[in-house]
């Protein structure tokens, strides 16, 4: 009796390869993940961010509507350090309400990237 038997071919994608294209995009993943968040403030999520909690005082368009509050559209402030806005802003003055727990570092820098357009 003639045995049959089973041309089985092996199958293209072997499981060695599978574990090393998964491993290979897992090399990859926290650069495309964590990249954009840390290193770039987001202009258009600033102008969100401004027109939400800022433009109330501040106008619209960085001329205040409010006497006490400065226009953030003139030159001085395009021209101050980034550290002493972020602390304005986090922690208040005067008339200016602290934003520290209602906006996060990243949500500051990205309104003081939009403010910086405004001049
Ligand atoms: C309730 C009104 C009000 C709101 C809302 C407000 N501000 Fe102000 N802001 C002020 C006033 C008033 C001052 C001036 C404070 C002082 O020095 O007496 C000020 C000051 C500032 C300064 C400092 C300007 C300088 O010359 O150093 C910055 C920057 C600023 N505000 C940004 C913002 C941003 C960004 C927002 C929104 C996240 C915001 N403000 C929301 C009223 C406001």
């Amino acid at each position: 009796m003639k045995q049959i038997t089973l041309n089985r071919k092996k199958p293209v994608i072997s499981v060695p390869l599978l574990l090393s294209a998964y491993f290979g995009m897992l090399a990859f993943l926290p650069v495309s993940v964590f990249a954009a968040p840390v290193f770039a403030a987001d202009p258009i999520n600033g102008q969100k961010i401004y027109l939400m909690h800022c433009a109330g005082c501040h106008g619209q368009n960085g001329i205040s509507d409010m006497p006490q509050a400065p226009n953030l559209a003139r030159y001085e402030i395009f021209t101050k350090a980034d550290q002493a806005l972020i602390d304005t802003i986090r922690s208040g003055r005067n008339m200016m309400p602290a934003f520290l727990g209602i906006l996060n570092d990243h949500e500051i820098r990205d309104v003081i990237s939009y403010v910086r357009t405004l001049h």
